[in-house]
Order: structure tokens, then C-alpha cells, then sequence
């Protein structure tokens, strides 16, 4: 293993300004407030409106933020990665049209599907790039337009998703900060449960798709719970255990935000106390992609340089991973 970290050295986000609430989509489905909160935890979400706009539009948003507030010249970046499960066209890659758009024009990039474990698994894949020597700037996103494929007429999904998404910068560490470990499963066995029917090579899109609706979200809510309960808890467990981690070392958990009680079971697990775990699915709910680097995001002020962080993710697939990391700057 070469010595050289890859570490998070800057952290942007960007969520569209449209506030759908719990009272808007009473007026849309046979739902309310109380049933939303007591059993995901969202109030709010946002979506992204207007002609064009793509999850590139939140992409780009980020990454230029992320640019700004780094310093970073768009010409210096080696690779970008965009996690997404909703490109803006099958090709070419989101990651293609954001890198253009920031004048990112001596990199390549790609983008990576795993559903709601994306921006885990384009941290473990940059740091690959950093910590062989090869590459020294990498940018890595997590961004959804979820609203675009979820039927407003399904209460059991259109409550949970909304749009957003962040960027991270990863370089190499100058020091032990960075990340340390990652632990990353899946299992193709997750479709049943998770999936969207149409619109790929299987079932190309036609108008018979169309009618049935099946170029939407569908998801078995309380048997993919049961997955990611138990998945998240037990992967974060297992990258504790093998660094030697206890609870009392855990300076923040950063939980995919899926579910409150699925982020309660797996800090309850880890015993880790309410007060170490990252928190906004109340504003945000499920952005998919976005979750982690909106999280990050919103408490990068109170991150200090040194945290032991676990981040951890579950999702369509299944997928599913942890990676521990320290963080590697103090914010100013
Ligand atoms: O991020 C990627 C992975 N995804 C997840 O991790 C999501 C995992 N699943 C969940 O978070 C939860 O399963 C949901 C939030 C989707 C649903 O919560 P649940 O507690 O599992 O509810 P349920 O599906 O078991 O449904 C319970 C009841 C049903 O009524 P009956 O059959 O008991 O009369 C549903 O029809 O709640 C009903 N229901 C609703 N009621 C009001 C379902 N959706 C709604 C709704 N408003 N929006």
C-alpha cells in the first residue's frame, strides 16, 4: 500500500431554491404532516424547476462554488467523478457536461451509478487515484434530480426524494488526515425491490412504458428498510471493529438520509450519541447522490481537523459501504 492519503480538502454544496413542504403534497396525495415526520423525518425537500435544468445544473452549481472557495484553477483538475442516478441523458456522461462547464478542460471524467451509495463509492475510487501517486486533484459529486423520476401520484415515494447535491475536493494528504479505510458491498438481488422499469436497454422507453408508468421510482418501502437497517448498521459496525474504533472515538457519523430511523438504528449500533450524528433529512429528505456532500456541506463549520468521521450509505442495488476518514482542515 503506497503511503500517501487522499483527503477531503474542500466541500461545496447547492440545493434549488423550490421548497415543496409536507403541506403542499397533502394537496397533492392522500398524506400529512404527522405521518411524513413521525415516520421519516421530513419536513421539506426541494426541486428543481424550469426548462433544461438537469442534475448537471446542480453539479455545476457545486463544483464552481467548490472551485471559488478553494482556489482551485478548473485547469489544474485530473478527473472529476459525478455519482448519479439521474444523468441527464444516458450519454453522454453528466460528469462530461459539468467538467465543460466549469473549464475543466485538461481532465476526464465519468460518471457512477450506485444509487444512494454513489458518493461513497466515487470517495473510495478518487482516493484510489490519489493514493497511487498518479493524480493530485480530483473532484468528486453527488448530485440528484430526483423529482424527475418520481410519480407525484405515489405517496409512498413522492414523500421521501427530493433534488440537490455537493462537490468535494480531493488532493493528497499532507499528513495521517484523510481517508483511512472503506468497506463497500452490493448485491444485484436488491432489484426487486428498488428499481425504475423502463427507459433502459431492457425496456426502452415506448409509449406502452409510458402508460403504464414505469419511468418512475418504484420501491418496496418496508422491505428495502429491512435491507438497509440492517446493511448500514452492520457495515459501520465492521469498519469500527477493524480499526479498533469504539463509540467514544466517533467524532461525527454522516448517514445516507434515507430514513431518521434507519439513522437512528445504525448510530444506536455504532453507540454513537444522537449528538455526533449528521442530520438534515428534515429539509432535504432523499436526495440520493447528494445526501453525504450535503451533509458535509452543512456542517463543515463545525468540523475540526483531526474529526474521525464514518460515513455510510445504502441503496438501490442493493449497495452499500462505510469509509472512515479524518477530517483534514479547520474550516475558516
Ligand atoms: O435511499 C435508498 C433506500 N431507501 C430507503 O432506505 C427507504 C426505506 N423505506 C422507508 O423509509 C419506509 O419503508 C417508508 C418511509 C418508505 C415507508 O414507511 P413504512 O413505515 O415502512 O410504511 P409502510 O410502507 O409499511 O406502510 C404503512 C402504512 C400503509 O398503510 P396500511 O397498509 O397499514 O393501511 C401505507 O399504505 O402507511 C401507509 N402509507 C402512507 N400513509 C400516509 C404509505 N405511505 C404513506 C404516506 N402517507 N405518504
Amino acid at each position: 500500500m503506497s503511503n500517501i492519503r487522499a483527503q477531503i480538502s474542500g466541500i461545496h454544496g447547492y440545493v434549488p431554491d423550490y421548497i415543496l413542504t409536507n403541506k403542499e403534497l397533502e394537496t397533492m396525495v392522500d398524506t400529512n404532516d404527522e405521518w411524513i415526520v413521525s415516520r421519516t423525518g421530513i419536513k421539506e425537500r426541494r426541486i428543481l424547476k424550469g426548462e433544461d435544468k438537469g442534475t448537471s445544473t446542480i453539479g455545476i452549481e457545486a463544483v464552481k462554488g467548490l472551485l471559488k472557495k478553494t482556489g482551485t484553477d478548473p485547469l489544474d483538475i485530473d478527473l472529476i467523478i459525478c455519482a448519479t442516478t439521474t444523468p441527464d441523458m444516458p450519454f453522454p456522461a453528466t460528469a462530461n457536461i459539468i467538467a465543460k462547464e466549469v473549464g475543466a478542460n485538461n481532465c476526464f471524467s465519468f460518471d457512477m451509478q450506485a444509487a444512494c451509495s454513489g458518493f461513497i463509492y466515487a470517495l473510495t475510487t478518487a482516493s484510489q487515484f490519489i493514493e497511487s501517486g498518479r493524480y493530485k486533484k480530483v473532484v468528486i459529486i453527488g448530485a440528484d434530480k430526483m423529482s424527475s423520476i418520481i410519480d407525484y401520484t405515489d405517496r409512498t415515494t413522492c414523500i421521501i426524494f427530493g433534488d440537490g447535491g455537493g462537490a468535494a475536493l480531493i488532493e493528497p494528504s499532507l499528513n495521517d488526515n484523510g481517508v483511512i479505510d472503506s468497506l463497500h458491498r452490493s448485491d444485484g438481488g436488491g432489484e426487486q425491490y428498488l428499481h425504475m422499469k423502463a427507459g433502459g436497454s431492457r425496456r426502452p422507453a415506448s409509449l406502452e412504458t409510458i402508460n403504464a408508468r414505469e419511468h418512475y421510482v418504484y420501491q418496496a418501502g418496508a422491505a428495502v428498510f429491512k435491507f438497509a437497517v440492517t446493511n448500514m448498521a452492520d457495515i459501520s459496525y465492521e469498519i469500527m471493529k477493524r480499526n479498533n474504533l469504539t463509540g467514544d472515538d466517533i467524532t461525527w457519523l454522516v448517514p445516507h438520509q434515507a430514513n431518521k430511523r434507519i439513522i437512528d438504528a445504525t448510530a444506536k449500533r455504532m453507540g454513537v450519541g444522537d449528538e455526533k450524528v449528521m442530520l438534515n433529512i428534515e429539509k432535504y429528505g432523499n436526495t440520493t447522490s447528494g445526501t453525504i456532500p450535503l451533509l458535509l456541506w452543512d456542517y463543515e463549520k463545525q468540523l475540526k481537523e483531526g474529526d474521525n468521521l464514518i460515513i455510510a450509505a445504502f441503496g438501490g442495488g442493493f449497495t452499500w459501504g462505510a469509509v472512515y476518514l479524518k477530517w483534514a482542515y479547520n474550516s475558516k
